[in-house]
């Protein structure tokens, strides 16, 4: 057997019999990427400078902060999906590894978009006030994600990577991610303002779907392969469910007992934070005992993230 492992290459996947398996689920998402491909800079920002100018202080303090969250969780993904990349090669997925570079450039693309709509609107003072307020966001991001993510440079067996996927893709970007989106959509599609952030956040929820879709796979490979990784899924997102409540919480603490700017209810946020987490577990559990060769060209997980998008959208318009 031979290895494609950083450092110890010995052969080369691609010139494996079978090629490369175009069927298999990562090479489906990367296919899809590639015909998905966007550019920040093409957006235009110049109605957005207007419309955060028109805000009263709280609104734009509350933007700020919700931008600012963004752009520093994009920025720490880009960074700690890096040892994921490593890990697919430790273990000879080179479909995978494929995968996660096209998702390592998406998440860079992500950061780039939301830096460029802080600039447009003119703030390009320090920005880590609107972020260090929060104190679960910071245990999450510059602690618990990069743990979890770094314990694969020296241990990628199958339990951290389900910790690592848990805290990184379900977490992170279905729960609090996820979140904020619905919270952009809500405020600018009820006002009408902020042109360039809706654009951005199309293309970055097209992005995300697919990077959700990955977590959900490999967690349901592991557990299909070893019926105790399930407990490891559950057992992560237990650990992880107080502090993501409390990012959600904390940028409402400070309207207590008033209301929040653009009406935006706290407990529509938790509960549609918790609804999705609730479903894509049990997209986990369905991988019990299911047959390994089965799960890597099921397109389940993908269909999943598209019915919540198609959820959404009937939402929003309502
Ligand atoms: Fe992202
Ligand atoms: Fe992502």
């Amino acid at each position: 057997m031979r290895t494609i492992e950083h450092g110890k290459r010995d052969g080369f996947a691609s010139l494996g019999a079978g090629g490369l398996k175009q069927e298999s689920f990562p090479l489906r998402l990367f296919a899809k990427g590639n015909a998905k491909h966007w550019n920040p800079a093409d957006i235009d920002f110049s109605q957005d400078a207007k419309d955060f100018a028109a805000m009263t202080d709280d609104e734009r303090w509350w933007t700020c902060a919700l931008a600012a969250q963004f752009l520093a969780g994009e920025e720490s993904v880009t960074q700690d999906l890096q040892p994921f990349v490593a890990a697919m090669a430790a273990e000879g997925r080179f479909a995978d590894e494929m995968y996660l570079t096209q998702f390592v450039y998406e998440e860079a693309k992500h950061t780039q978009a939301f830096r460029l709509w802080f600039d447009a609107v003119g703030m390009t003072g320090d920005l880590h006030e609107y972020i260090e307020f929060n104190d679960a966001y910071m245990e999450i991001f510059t602690k618990q994600l990069p743990d979890s993510l770094y314990a694969l440079q020296h241990d990628p067996s199958p339990r951290n990577q389900i910790r690592a996927s848990v805290t990184y893709n379900h977490i992170v970007e279905g729960t609090l991610a996820l979140t904020g989106y619905f919270a952009w959509q809500k405020v600018c599609a009820s006002r009408g303002i902020l042109p360039g952030i809706q654009k951005v956040i199309k293309h970055i929820g097209d992005d995300e779907r697919r990077h959700m879709a990955w977590g959900t796979f490999t967690c349901r490979r592991h557990v299909a392969a070893d019926d105790a990784m399930f407990d490891v899924v559950d057992e992560r997102m237990q650990e992880l469910m107080v502090p993501a409540m409390g990012v959600v919480t904390a940028t409402f603490d400070r309207y207590e007992g008033g209301e929040p700017p653009f009406g935006v209810d706290i407990s529509e946020m938790a509960e549609y934070a918790m609804d999705k987490l609730g479903r894509r577990l049990g997209a986990i559990e369905s991988a019990r005992g299911a047959d390994l060769l089965a799960i890597d060209v099921d397109a389940s997980p993908e269909a999943l993230e598209e019915k919540f998008h198609a959820e959404d959208q009937l939402e929003l318009a309502g």
